[in-house]
């Protein structure tokens, strides 16, 4: 029977065995399946790894530094790339979603190959696909911002003549987050909600701009440190805001405003590929609405989704 220490020695093994004394080089994503593929990678050939972590602009508040002190902590061999102006030069003016998905995919690429290139004598490419991602290969919206989807949809780009190694391939989620728990990665990062490779910026609908990241980023702080404080994050299986691109009316003092709408949207769900919406309890989006409104600049209204997948996807985009 599978248990997550068999699994752990005879991967580290055959690890060794495959990798010798070559070197790898991997994306980091934040999310469980790169960080937990990492570890097991460097558990296998220390140092011989090294990591990217790409910080495309699009992240949540706070998450590139605190990813990166977790990432240093576990003892990896982490490269921190600042790429956000080179992200949203190219999503300047873009408002199509797919045609924002692909500028995303083509920069982390070219960020990313940046860094490859500069590690000496590289052969392999290290990647947290796990087993549903095999079996899919891709998400009906299309390619994400990460390496691992690009391989899936069609292979990787040329100039990147590396043999991929991926340990996870044959496990599920659960099995990877028990892998994780076992191999004493932080629960900050085996327990966080699934996040799309091109984050915040299919949670803007429209174009992109570092002022509505930056709005966005703050309304999706205040919302999922409400989920963890009120103990709800655990419940949810993924959880976020949507920065729409209207207008509404409201009144401050004796002031008309007219200012940004945002909509929160949680989900239950085993896979991504249906979902519920989750109650909430109406005193905590209370809560929610009004600590949005009084704290962040340009918002004046709160909407909650409570559309189900199908029909409605959990992204907006
Ligand atoms: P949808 O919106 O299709 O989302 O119901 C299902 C799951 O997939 C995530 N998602 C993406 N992940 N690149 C990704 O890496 C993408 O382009 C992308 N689009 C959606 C979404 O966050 C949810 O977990």
């Amino acid at each position: 029977d599978w248990t997550s220490d068999t699994f752990i020695d005879s991967t580290v093994a055959e690890l060794k065995k495959k990798i010798g004394s070559d070197k790898v080089v991997m994306g980091l994503s934040g999310g469980v399946d790169s960080s937990v593929a990492a570890t097991l990678i460097h558990k296998a050939i220390g140092d011989q790894l090294t990591c990217v972590f790409v910080d495309n602009g699009l992240l949540r508040k706070n998450e590139f530094e605190e990813v990166l002190d977790s990432y240093k902590h576990m003892g990896l061999n982490v490269i921190g790339v600042d790429a956000k102006q080179r992200f949203y030069d190219a999503l300047a003016g873009l408002t199509d979603p797919e045609a924002k998905r692909k500028a995303i995919g083509r920069v982390f690429i070219e960020v990313f190959d940046d860094e490859a290139h500069k590690i000496e004598g590289v052969k392999w490419l290290g990647q947290g696909t796990i087993y549903p991602d095999v079996i899919e290969s891709v998400s009906v919206k299309g390619p994400s911002a990460t390496i691992k989807s690009h391989h899936n949809v069609g292979g990787l780009p040329d100039f990147m003549k590396l043999s991929v190694v991926e340990p996870l391939n044959t496990l599920f989620k659960d099995e990877v987050r028990e892998v994780g728990r076992a191999l004493e990665i932080v629960e900050t990062i085996i327990g966080r909600h699934p996040f799309p490779g091109p984050g915040l910026a299919i949670r803007i609908l429209g174009d992109i701009t570092e002022e509505k990241v930056k709005t966005l980023q703050e309304v999706d702080h205040i919302f999922i440190q409400g989920l963890k404080n009120h103990g709800l994050y655990d419940k949810v299986w993924q959880a976020g805001a949507i920065l729409l691109p209207i207008q509404s009316v409201g009144v401050m003092g004796d002031e008309r405003t007219y200012e940004r709408v945002v909509a929160l949207r949680a989900v239950g769900s085993v896979d991504g590929m249906t979902a519920d919406w989750i109650h909430l309890p109406y005193e905590f989006l209370g809560k929610m609405s009004n600590e949005i409104i009084n704290r962040v600049k340009g918002v004046n209204r709160v909407v909650y989704d409570i559309s189900s997948k199908p029909p409605a996807t959990i992204e907006w985009e």
